[in-house]
């Protein structure tokens, strides 16, 4: 900073506040002083924290197309989040301002989105799996029997994997990480050994073989892009069904050391964390709250992540660039700097908190024991009640107001609301409990010392308002993988108790 700089010059943010309950900025920018300086004042029949009430007080003076469409999307939200007539809102409200889930409207919605879909669909024919996955994942969350879908799940699977192989997108579809994935999901949350069996977990190592890199990740089809959410699919992938790790010695990254499947995976995670904090698709790109889900997880999978976060991530940097993508008035988060918020970061980003308290309540990493919850839990859950749920007929959750919904925002919200609702412990497990585990580089990869804990919020040693009534808790989903916890003990025990393939 120039040392003859003015106060003008340093100054790049101003503090406003405005005279109405969320009135917009004003036409004129520029914030004159005449702006009044007017405290809110909170109707005492609502119960809602004053910064979700107005628009932001520190504003950046840079007018922008950036930052008007912040502007537009935070007045857009703010009506939701912040009801002015509570006693006659369409939905109806609690004494928080906080609409209920509307459970049964989202159940068919996603119920719906599993029937042959019209014409206009035929772009997403690739994406099959994922709509599987979406749609079983969004019901499961809500309490929703998935089971009578077991047999059609296992013909549309066998019909998309490939003998050499994985699972694309659809019947002659080459395979693919993210659909290998996403089928891989969708069998488990369904569960039962038929859809177990269904797997043809011989090809899939062999397939997953070829896919890794010398560098150590994973590129995500043969010949591909690489990036980590390979390093996530592929982790993920290996521990649920308890793949050999040993490498192939026709894969890519073969030397005569024996690298596994792991090796080097974390360092490539590592060098994926950027100047921000966050972490980009490959190294030397952009932060965004997917990937940073996907290195967490990977990590979390690799070791526990007391152990693995702190040892290949600047920690830190990490938690403020997290924490920089929860907005307010809206509540939500952002998937990166400067851009808007959106439903599918409650899971993206919001489910990256859960592995990163884990981590900080084991090992500090550099930054204090937090003694409350590192994000708005209460923000959250009113942007997600508030603000994404499709009201009408339709159903589904969905990015933000004004937008469609859609499964994959069904899914993700759901999820986000899951992990806002309920916190995930890494908790010691009882000597006598560890069992031991098959795989050969067990000691180096698993933590079968502890074992994952939720508990809902709030929480006994914390602060913090329940807003939304009980009846709209959604399930848990285990933090790494996703869906619940007892699909993926049941599928990890089944191959783990198998000799072989
Ligand atoms: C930006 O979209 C979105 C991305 C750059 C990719 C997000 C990555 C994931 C969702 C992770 C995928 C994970 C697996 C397991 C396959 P945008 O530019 O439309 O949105 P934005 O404006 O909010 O950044
Ligand atoms: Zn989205």
């Amino acid at each position: 900073m120039a040392s003859n700089a003015n106060t003008d010059d340093v100054v790049d943010e101003e503090i406003l506040i405005t005279s109405g309950r969320y009135d917009s900025y004003p036409a004129d920018s520029n914030f004159s002083e005449n702006i009044a300086y007017r405290p809110f004042q909170v109707q005492p029949a609502i119960m809602i924290p004053d910064h979700f009430t107005h628009m932001p007080l520190v504003r950046d003076r840079l007018i922008t197309d950036t930052s008007e469409m912040q502007d537009e999307t935070a007045e857009t939200c703010l009506p939701s989040i912040f009801v002015q007539d509570p006693a006659n809102s369409d939905p109806p409200v609690n004494e928080f301002g906080v609409p209920h889930l509307d459970r049964k409207r989202h159940a068919r919605f996603l119920h719906k989105s599993l029937e042959p879909l019209p014409g206009t669909f035929v772009g997403y024919d690739p994406s099959r799996p994922w709509f599987l996955f979406w749609c079983l994942n969004g019901l499961s969350l809500l309490g929703e029997d998935v089971s009578m879908y077991r047999e059609r799940l296992i013909d549309t699977a066998r019909s998309m994997q490939n003998a050499s192989g994985g699972f694309g997108g659809g019947h002659g579809q080459s395979s693919h990480l993210a659909t290998t994935y996403a089928v891989v999901m969708g069998l488990t949350i369904v569960g039962g050994e038929a859809c177990y069996e269904a797997i043809d977990r011989r090809s899939l190592w062999k397939w997953l073989c070829s896919l890794k890199q010398p560098d150590g990740g994973f590129q995500m089809s043969v010949g591909g892009e690489e990036d980590v959410r390979g390093a996530y699919c592929a982790a993920v992938i290996i521990s649920i069904l308890d793949l050999p790790l040993d490498l192939s010695p026709d894969s890519p990254a073969w030397t005569s050391d024996k690298p596994t499947l792991y090796t080097g995976l974390a360092n490539y995670v590592q060098r994926c964390q950027t100047y921000e904090g966050g972490i980009s698709a490959q190294p030397g790109s952009e932060a965004h709250g997917g990937y940073a889900f996907c290195a967490l997880g990977c990590l979390s999978i690799l070791d526990s992540p007391d152990r693995s976060i702190p040892r290949y991530l600047n920690v830190p940097r990490l938690v403020s660039w997290l924490a920089s993508r929860q907005y307010a008035p809206e509540g939500g988060f952002s998937g990166r700097t400067n851009k808007l918020v959106d439903g599918c970061y409650s899971h993206w980003v919001g489910d990256c908190w859960p592995l990163v308290e884990a981590c900080l309540q084991r090992s500090s990493g550099g930054v204090p024991t937090p003694s409350q919850s590192l994000f708005s839990r209460e923000g959250l859950i009113r942007y997600i009640l508030c603000c994404c749920q499709d009201q009408t007929k339709r159903g589904g959750l969905r990015d933000k107001p004004g937008r469609m919904s859609d499964p994959y925002h069904t899914c993700y919200v759901l999820s986000g609301l899951s992990s806002a609702q309920h916190k995930w412990e890494l908790v010691d497990k009882p000597v006598e409990a560890i069992e031991g585990v098959a795989s050969t580089a067990a000691v180096e990869i698993n933590y079968a010392e502890s074992v994952w804990k939720a508990s809902p919020f709030p929480f006994a040693d914390e602060e913090g308002v329940q807003v939304f009534d009980e009846e709209d808790r959604v399930a848990t989903v285990h933090p790494i993988y996703t869906m619940s916890a007892d699909r993926v003990n049941q599928i990890q025990t089944y191959f783990r108790a198998k000799v072989g393939f």
